[in-house]
């Protein structure tokens, strides 16, 4: 067990904090510090032995690749080592923001980073402290969701004291993060971006952009683009069922009959009025199911539930970074 340090930057960013993080970036220590998507463990992504820290102390498998962190544009390019024609146009409409860009790596990283692919994801985070932090130290952070490996992301500070205290140098707490699901992941390798992982930046935004684009499907080929695509992601340690609105009542009250207590995560007001032992609202539209969503499942588990419920209405169903997300936490779909 390590001393974990908790710096507080919500609302002002403190330059003399900013010193004390990059210090430790400096000697190679790891640092939770939040993004507009979900917060980041990051690390100086050219020290191995820093990287390496990263994969204990989330008990991530070493052939799952790190997200690097940049903070501009020409830093970005300084660590790859091809360019497509079109990432020029999506940089310019999406960076900094919700994406990363899968590339053929300059080699330029401790390998680790990597896991072994000739590729490198990266991204330019659109947050005030992450930007500060980027920006100030010059150091390219490979970082990936500072939670334990197997646990829905961290969307707050809290979250990631729950999963890394004693395991991590500290936590930088800049409040909830906005987004609330991790970025799109696109690999940028080949004539047509391929979206590996869906997130805010959606395909009809990318399209509108560079005027091409796919979506990742599991069986077109022989092995997974990414890596983390293989393994069961976001599981709460309450089992989830994921239930159309229109059976929600119904497959509650079977439940509670059945001695279930069940937390509901529910979106639709008129699903307010149905008997469950803990009801958590995460608001009607996307940006706000979105932003909600990982807390909701952390705070199920803290409940004396036995089963969460999660509603599945249109405007979930429509949404592929949602769905992604909700079918890898889900032992079942009833719809
Ligand atoms: O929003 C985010 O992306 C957050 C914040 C902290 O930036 N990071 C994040 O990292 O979600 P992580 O490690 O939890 O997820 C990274 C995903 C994994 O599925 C990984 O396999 C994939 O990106 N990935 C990373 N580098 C890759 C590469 N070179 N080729 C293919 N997939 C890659
Ligand atoms: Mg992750």
């Amino acid at each position: 067990m390590i001393e974990t340090i908790r710096f507080d930057m919500q609302g002002n960013i403190s330059n003399q904090t900013i010193k004390d993080i990059t210090s430790l970036l400096n000697q190679g220590e790891i640092v939770a510090l939040p993004t507009e998507t979900v917060y980041g463990l990051g690390a100086d992504a050219r020290n191995e032995q820093a990287v390496r820290k990263i994969f204990r102390a989330k008990g991530r498998p070493s052939d799952n690749p790190l997200i690097v962190h940049v903070a501009s544009k020409e830093q970005l390019y300084s660590l790859v080592a091809e360019t497509p024609a079109y990432l020029e146009k999506l940089i310019d409409n999406f960076s900094p923001g919700p994406i990363t860009y899968v590339l053929k790596s300059a080699r330029a990283l401790a390998p680790s980073v990597s896991a072994g692919l000739d590729t490198v994801g990266v991204r330019i985070p659109n947050h005030p402290v992450a930007l500060a932090i980027l920006e100030y130290s010059n150091i390219p952070l490979a970082a990936p969701s500072a939670n334990q490996s197997g646990r829905p992301s961290p969307t707050t500070a809290d979250h990631v004291a729950e999963d890394l205290t004693g395991k991590i140098a500290a936590i930088v707490d800049g409040g909830p993060t906005e987004v609330g699901l991790e970025s799109t992941v696109l690999d940028c390798t080949g004539e047509v971006p391929v979206i590996l992982r869906p997130g805010k930046i959606t395909l009809e935004q990318i399209i509108s952009v560079v005027g091409k684009c796919e979506i990742y499907e599991k069986n077109t080929e022989k092995q997974p683009k990414s890596p983390g695509l293989k393994y069961v992601h976001y599981a709460p340690k309450i089992p989830l069922l994921l239930v159309a609105q229109e059976m929600l009542a119904k497959v509650v009250d079977e439940n509670r009959r059945a001695n279930k207590r069940i937390s509901l995560i529910y979106h639709s007001k008129s699903s307010r009025d149905i008997v469950a032992e803990k009801h958590i609202w995460l608001g009607e539209d996307e940006a706000s199911i979105s932003h909600r969503l990982y807390a909701a499942l952390r705070e199920s588990e803290k409940t004396n539930a036995d089963l969460i419920i999660c509603e599945l209405s249109s405007n979930i169903a429509k949404n592929r970074a949602i769905m992604d997300r909700l079918q890898r936490a889900a032992i079942k779909i009833i719809r």
